[in-house]
C-alpha cells in the first residue's frame, strides 16, 4: 500500500479526490486540524475524528523540544503516543523556529536557535528535520524551508526562495525512499509570479509526492493572497496534492479551493474557539458578547455537534466568561465540526459541478450575519 492521489471530480480549477495512505484515506479538499503538541487542544482524538477530520497536523519544532522526537519514537511513534491512528502531516519546523525561537542564527546549513520553552540550544537543518519527522512516524513529511516574511523586496524574496530550494533538494536526499510515506516540497517566492514559477520548476525537477504553497497568509491580506493563488496552483503539478499552508478563515478556504488548492491547516477554529469565537454559516459569533446572556437558542441551528445539540448560547456565554474548561471544549468541537462541514460542502459541490453556486450561497449567508 503506497501513497497515491486520485482526482475524481473537477469544477473549474477546483478538484476533489482522495489521498490514499496506509493509515487511511484523506478526502480532498481537506482541512487538517492543528495538533501542535501531540494534542488538538481541548479535544480527545476520537472527538476530532467525529467532527470529520481525516488527518491531523503536528509540529516538528514543538515536539523536538518537548517531549523530544527520540522519546516519542521510543514510545512507539506519534500516532500511538497521542492515540490517533489515521494520517498525520508534520510541518518541518522552519516556519515555527522563525516565529517562536530566540537567538536564531540562519546559515546555509540550517537554523541554530534557543528554545522558547527553556532557552536550551538546538539546531534544525533539512537533514535533522527529516530525521525528526521520521522518528515521529509522520505520514506526510514537509521539506525544510524558510517562510519568506512579508513584505520582502524582490532581492530578499529571491535569496530566501533559492535557499529554500537548496534545502528542498537536501530534504529530498535525506528523506530517501520510504514507501507509504510522502514528502511534500514547499513553493516560496513571495508575491512575485516569476519567482513562484521558478520555485515550482525547481521543486518539480526534484520531484515530490505533493506540493505546498508557502509564504502566504503572512500579512499580505486576502486580495494579494488571491492574486498569487490565481497562478500559483497552476504552476504546480496537476496530478499531485496542493497544500496551502496556514490557511485560513472559511472565506480564504472557499476562494483557495476555487483556485485549485486541495489541503489546508489553520489554528483558527481551535484557537478562536478557546477565546469564545464560534464559526457559523452566518460568520463568526463572539460568545462573550452580552447579547447571548439570555439566549436559549443553540449557537448554530441544525448543527449536530454537542455544543449545539445540548447547550444554549446563554450557557456557552456563561462558561466562556467564567473561563470554564468546557467552554473551550464545546466551542473547539463546534468550530472543527463547522470547518469539516464546510469542506464536505465544497467536495459535494465540486462533484455536482456547482462550486460557484455554493460559493455564492456561502457569501450570501455570511452577508446576512448572525441574527
Ligand atoms: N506554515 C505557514 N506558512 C508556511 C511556510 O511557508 N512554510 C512552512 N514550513 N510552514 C508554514
Ligand atoms: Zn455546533
Amino acid at each position: 500500500m503506497t501513497f497515491r492521489f486520485d482526482i475524481s471530480a473537477r469544477d473549474g480549477s477546483a478538484r476533489s479526490g482522495t489521498i490514499h495512505t496506509p493509515r487511511g484515506d484523506i478526502r480532498t479538499p481537506a482541512f487538517m486540524p492543528v495538533g501542535t503538541a501531540a494534542t488538538v487542544k481541548a479535544m480527545m482524538p476520537e472527538s476530532v475524528r467525529e467532527t470529520g477530520a481525516d488527518i491531523l497536523l503536528g509540529n516538528t519544532y514543538h515536539l523536538m523540544l518537548r517531549p523530544t522526537a527520540e522519546r516519542i519514537a521510543a514510545l512507539g511513534g506519534l500516532h500511538r503516543f497521542m492515540n490517533w491512528d489515521r494520517p498525520i502531516l508534520t510541518d518541518s519546523g522552519g516556519f515555527q523556529v522563525m516565529s517562536l525561537a530566540s537567538l536564531r542564527k540562519l546559515t546555509e546549513e540550517g537554523v541554530r536557535f534557543a528554545s522558547h520553552i527553556d532557552g536550551s540550544r538546538h539546531m534544525l537543518s533539512p537533514e535533522r528535520s527529516m530525521e525528526i519527522q521520521r522518528l515521529l512516524g509522520s505520514d506526510i513529511v514537509m521539506s525544510f524551508d524558510e517562510c519568506t516574511p512579508f513584505p520582502a523586496d524582490e532581492k530578499v524574496a529571491r535569496a530566501s526562495m533559492e535557499l529554500s530550494m537548496r534545502w528542498a533538494a537536501r530534504s529530498r536526499d535525506a528523506f530517501g525512499d520510504r514507501p507509504g510515506y510522502a514528502l511534500f516540497g514547499i513553493q516560496q517566492g513571495s508575491v512575485y509570479r516569476d519567482q513562484r514559477a521558478e520555485s515550482a520548476e525547481k521543486l518539480r525537477a526534484i520531484g515530490f509526492d505533493g506540493y505546498a504553497i508557502g509564504g502566504l497568509a503572512v500579512g499580505e491580506g486576502q486580495d494579494l493572497m488571491f492574486d498569487v493563488l490565481d497562478y500559483a496552483p497552476g504552476q504546480l503539478p496537476d496530478d499531485k496534492p496542493r497544500y496551502l499552508m496556514g490557511v485560513g478563515k472559511p472565506d480564504d478556504i472557499v476562494g483557495a479551493v476555487q483556485r485549485g488548492v486541495d489541503m489546508f491547516d489553520c489554528v483558527l477554529p481551535s484557537r478562536s474557539g478557546r477565546t469564545g469565537q464560534g464559526w457559523t454559516a452566518r460568520g463568526p459569533v463572539n460568545l462573550r458578547n452580552a447579547r447571548h446572556r439570555d439566549d436559549p437558542r443553540p449557537l448554530e441551528e441544525g448543527c449536530p455537534c454537542p455544543a449545539c445539540r445540548n447547550y444554549s448560547r446563554a450557557y456557552l456565554h456563561h462558561v466562556i466568561k467564567a473561563d470554564e474548561i468546557i467552554g473551550s471544549m464545546l466551542l473547539t468541537w463546534h468550530n472543527l465540526a463547522y470547518y469539516q462541514r464546510l469542506m464536505q460542502g465544497l467536495r459535494d459541490a465540486i462533484f455536482a459541478g456547482t462550486l460557484d453556486r455554493f460559493a455564492a450561497s456561502f457569501h450570501a449567508m455570511r452577508a446576512e450575519g448572525d441574527i
